[in-house]
This record gives C-alpha cells, structure tokens and sequence, in this order.
C-alpha cells in the first residue's frame, strides 16, 4: 500500500497546530511548499525524535481538482452548510494539520510551514490544540473513548486499494463552547446531552439517552455495521476568552463522516444534537489527504 501521510494515524499526541489556508498564488508554488515542507517536516522528526512528530497536509475539492483532475478523490466535494446554517460551511483550500508530544516542535513545523506555501496561500485561521486533563473536552466529558484502536484505526482512516490507496478523507469543524451555561447544569442533564457518564465515562443504555444526545446521533449503523471515524480532535483556546473543541475526523470514506453530520444538524430525522444548547461550529471544511508518494509526486 501507499504510505499514509505520517499525522493521520498518531495515537494520544499533547499538542496540535492546525492552519487553514487559500489559496492565492500559482500552482507550481504550491507544489513546491508541499516538497518543501515534507523536507522540513523529516528534518524536525529527526532532530527531535523523542517528540512523535507527524504531519498532514490535505487539499480542498477546488485546489484537488486544479491539481490532480477529477479522477481521484471521487467522494471529495466542498462542504455545504448544513441545518440552515447553524453548521457554516468556511471550505478552505489547504490544511495543514501537525500533532507531537511538544508544543515547541510544533510551532517550529508552522513557522516552516508559512515559508514553505509563503508564496502560494493566505493562512485564514490558525489553531493551537492541547490535550486536557484525563483526555477530557473542556465541557469535563472524556473525548476519544470509542475511537478505533491499534490496527482498526488504519482500517477505518485510510484508503487501502486503488488509485488513492494510502489516502484518507478528513473533516474540519471548530467549536466555541459556551461554558459559563454548561456549568450551571446538573450533572445528569449534562450526561443526557452527551449520553455518557461525565466521571466514569461510560455509555448510557441506548433506552436511557434521548434520540438527540450526541452519542444517539452519532454512533450509526447501515446493514449491522457501524459508520466508523478517526477523530484527532483537541481542546483549543484561552481560559477568559474563545475556546472550546477543535474537530477533526479522518476516514477512508466521506461518507461515514457525512451520514453523522446530517444526523447532528437534523438533515436526516430532523433531530438536532443537544449539544448545541451549549456549543456551536463556527468552521467547516471536507479535505483530502493524499498518499505520502502522491503529495511527492504532484
Ligand atoms: C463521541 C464530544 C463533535 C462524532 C463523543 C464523545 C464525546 C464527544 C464526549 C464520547 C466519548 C468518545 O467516544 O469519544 C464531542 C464534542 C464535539 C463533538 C464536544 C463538538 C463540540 C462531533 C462531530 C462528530 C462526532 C462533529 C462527527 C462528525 C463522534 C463519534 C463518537 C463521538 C463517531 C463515537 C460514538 C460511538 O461510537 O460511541 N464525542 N463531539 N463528534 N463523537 Fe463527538
Ligand atoms: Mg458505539
């Protein structure tokens, strides 16, 4: 198979950058940022290689077609806004997604990364993720519990056969909780909206969570079996101003992650996720990642 690009499949990483970018210069200038980057990536993952550093870099529906036709990434698209816009769509051209152990290294990977695609895109939002106590989300719930583990993660993120073999589908969605109002709800309303316990972090019986929990909206199955994702989601923020859950899925299909979204913003049964009394998306994007060996041959 492809090689995957090495930050697709990291396991429990303390920081992550994420910038989001158009694009604004030529083509050949970003083909060069992609090598460029690649290199300077390899050159951090050797000088500090205690730190588990990996990277994607993924591409938009527009700037994938520009590049590489319509052949590849066939499920690719630009994301739509979704439940009358309480879900905005912001569809970006390239992300840059960087994970490790120090927040040091990583900064150094996105100072690299802006001379890099320096002549070829406009950073539009950047976002510094860091992992919470206990694998928790800043709303106290842990995040993470039911994602795939060991080999199942390659299973369920990356394509394993044809002409994108070693690729992989990835969703952005940033979230700004407003937790002044979440932390004045009982504890058991709180289990409800998520549909797992808060401290013990276990899932409530499918008979005792409303249709409209997250966990009621997300955990779906077709014909016996279940729509799998990779989540590398992270807390972001300041303690006194904007933060919350910077989302971020990885799958070999778009599918899977489209059948959950329509499912929270209420486009499949016209229910909508009870998490959003107290969080809302303010981003949106659906990228395709290419195989390591594709990202080198653009
Ligand atoms: C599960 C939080 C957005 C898909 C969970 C869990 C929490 C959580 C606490 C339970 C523990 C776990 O298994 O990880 C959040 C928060 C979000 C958010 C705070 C945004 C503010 C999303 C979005 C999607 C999603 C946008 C899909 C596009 C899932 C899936 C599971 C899950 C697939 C596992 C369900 C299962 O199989 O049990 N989330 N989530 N989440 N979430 Fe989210
Ligand atoms: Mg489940």
């Amino acid at each position: 198979m492809s090689q995957f690009q090495s930050g697709i499949l990291l396991e429990h990483r303390r920081f992550a950058i994420w910038l989001e970018a158009r694009v604004t210069g030529d083509l050949d200038a970003l083909r060069q940022g992609s090598k460029f980057f690649l290199q300077q990536l390899e050159a951090l993952q050797t000088q500090f290689s205690d730190a588990g550093l990996g990277a994607v870099i993924a591409f938009g529906d527009a700037l994938w077609r520009d590049l590489q036709g319509n052949a590849s990434a066939p499920e690719l698209k630009a994301f739509a806004a979704l439940g009358n816009g309480i879900a905005p769509a912001t569809q970006r051209d390239l992300l840059i997604h960087i994970q490790s152990q120090r927040h040091d290294v990583n900064f150094a990977l996105a100072q690299a990364a802006l001379s890099a695609f320096a002549a070829a895109v406009n950073i539009e939002e950047e976002t510094h993720g860091f992992r919470w106590i206990e694998d928790r989300d800043l709303s106290g719930f842990v995040d993470g519990t039911e994602n795939p583990q060991g080999e199942a993660r390659k299973e369920v993120a990356i394509i394993s056969a044809g002409a994108d073999a070693g690729g992989s589908y990835v969703f952005t969605q940033r979230w700004e909780h407003n937790l002044k109002l979440w932390n004045r709800m009982a504890v058991e309303k709180q289990e409800a909206i998520i549909g797992r316990t808060k401290e013990t972090d276990e899932e409530l019986p499918s008979d005792q969570r409303p249709a409209t929990s997250h966990l009621s909206r997300v955990d779906l199955k077709e014909e016996g079996k279940g729509l799998k994702i990779l989540r590398q989601s992270l807390p972001y923020g300041s303690a006194s101003g904007t933060h919350g859950l910077y989302f971020i899925s990885y799958c070999h299909r778009l599918y899977n992650i489209e059948q959950q979204l329509l499912s929270m913003f209420g486009e499949r049964d016209g229910k909508m996720d009870a998490m959003l009394r107290f969080t809302k998306p303010v981003s949106g994007s659906y990228f395709f990642a290419p195989s390591l060996d594709a990202l080198q041959a653009l």
